[in-house]
């Protein structure tokens, strides 16, 4: 027998159980941290509106019990947005990938181990509460439109403010991107604060021409698709709509700013875009009663004449909503298909979910699209405050809302061929490296 083998073996077998310890347990300083950098501390750190900071080892343990659990039902980050049905390609995705909500249970598993500290990532650095999240890629708008001024009360009901003010447009521009920055003293209490353009009509009357912007809770800057042209039109006036929900602090003279980002004044909108892109709101469902202790289900149905292309989708439900999807039905074979859904929603929580380029739902003309929202009035559902009430639609944040904004490109036959062309071509290339 060869002796030196032998020991040699045994040692192996020895060293074997510490080092698969090692690599089976992630530790902070080596995995968790980088995760938590990238995907938590733009909320969690201090100033910002995470209810506790995770930006060192001592903040996050604590914690890690309930990181387990809101990460595990996919609570946090908060991204509604199913990840096994409908399109997956979306841009801005906060939607943590499973092998890091796999390394983070199993680090909460092991115990929550600091590790090696000389493995932690330097910190990282964010950009400043109320300023613009798009500057840091596109730099500092081209152009602003403020809200006029009100007096945000410290304690009360919903308060809506809804005035009217020139946009300052001069000359019609394509939107390159929006973004609505409540402003720094009222980031709290600025629940929604949505707006649109008004232009003249032949007669001198202002009319709604077109959505500016959205913005709720939580949201970011919208970009407009590549290509695509959004037109901000010439002498306009903006007409807002703000949702004010008063968080125990009085704001005086309070105004939110819209900032947009022009095309070049040489931008050439592509071939396949004819029209432009507008904002549309599809409702779910509009004349319901939700039963005390009771659920309900309704649906909007909507259809263009000519062929689409959705680029985002945004539901928006209230306290007794839980879940909404958008689905398509093609008429002509009688095929469903769902496109989105979300179906742990949260009030709190709003999102444009925008498809990638070339995946974007491609609709012809005739397609309905249908929108699903679910309710849950009774005790069972966690956000309700009162399963005891009817609750109707409306606008207060106890009414119920069931609608969603849905970015349409208008195509033509010829624009709709070519998109459809282009992606089997895509589509047969990847086949054939595969
Ligand atoms: C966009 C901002 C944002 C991001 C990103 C975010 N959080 Fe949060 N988080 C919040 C806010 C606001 C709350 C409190 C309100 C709520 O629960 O919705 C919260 C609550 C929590 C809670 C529960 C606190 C409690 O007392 O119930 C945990 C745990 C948590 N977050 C962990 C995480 C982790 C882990 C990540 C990253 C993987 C993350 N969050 C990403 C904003 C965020």
């Amino acid at each position: 027998m060869n002796t030196t083998k032998v020991i040699g073996l045994f040692s192996a077998l020895a060293l074997a159980p510490a080092l698969a310890g090692a690599a089976e347990h992630p530790t902070y300083a080596k995995e968790v941290s980088r995760i938590i950098q990238d995907n938590c501390q733009i909320c969690h750190q201090p100033g910002q509106i995470g209810p506790m900071s995770f930006t060192s080892y001592e903040e996050v343990r604590p914690w890690a019990p309930l990181i387990r659990m809101k990460v595990a039902e996919r609570e946090m980050p908060p991204y509604q947005y199913d990840a096994d049905i409908g399109v997956q390609h979306l841009k801005n995705d906060w939607r943590l990938k499973q092998e890091d909500i796999d390394t983070l249970l199993a680090w909460v598993d092991a115990g929550a181990p600091l590790g090696n500290p000389e493995e932690l990532p330097p910190p990282k650095e964010f950009p400043p509460v109320g300023e613009w999240r798009l500057a840091a890629e596109l730099g500092p708008p081209d152009h602003i439109i403020k809200s006029t001024a009100w007096d945000v009360p410290a304690k009360g009901q919903d308060l809506w403010w809804e005035p009217e003010v020139p946009s300052g447009i001069t000359e019609a521009r394509c939107i390159k991107a929006v973004e609505t920055l409540p402003s720094k003293a009222a980031h709290g209490s600025t629940h929604h604060a949505n707006s649109h353009f008004l232009t003249q009509d032949e007669n001198g009357n202002w009319v709604p021409s077109g959505r500016l912007s959205e913005y709720a809770y939580g949201k970011l800057g919208e970009k407009v698709p590549e290509g695509a042209c959004r037109t901000a039109p010439a002498n306009s006036m903006v007409g807002w709509s703000i949702h004010y929900y008063p968080d125990g602090k009085a704001v005086a003279d309070d105004q939110v700013t819209v900032g947009i980002w022009y095309q070049d004044e040489d931008f050439k909108k592509e071939e396949a875009y004819p029209q432009d892109l507008t904002l549309y709101m599809l409702q779910g469902g509009d004349d319901y009663l939700i039963p005390p202790h009771g659920k309900l289900m309704t649906q909007g149905f909507h259809s263009f004449d000519h062929p689409v292309r959705l680029d985002s989708w945004q539901p928006h439900l209230h306290l007794r909503g839980v879940a909404m999807s958008m689905e398509v039905f093609y008429p002509e074979t009688g095929r469903r298909e769902v496109l989105s859904q979300a179906s742990n929603w949260n009030a709190g929580w709003n999102h444009s979910h925008t498809y990638e380029d070339g995946y974007q739902p491609l609709l012809p003309a005739g397609a309905t699209i249908i929108l699903t929202a679910w309710y849950d009035n009774t005790a069972d559902n966690p956000r309700n405050p009162d399963p005891d009430q009817w609750v109707g639609a409306g606008q207060r944040t106890t009414d119920e809302m069931s609608h969603a904004w849905i970015a349409v490109t208008h195509l033509d036959e010829d624009g709709y061929e070519k998109m459809l062309a282009d992606r089997e071509q895509r589509d047969q290339r990847s086949m054939a490296t595969r």
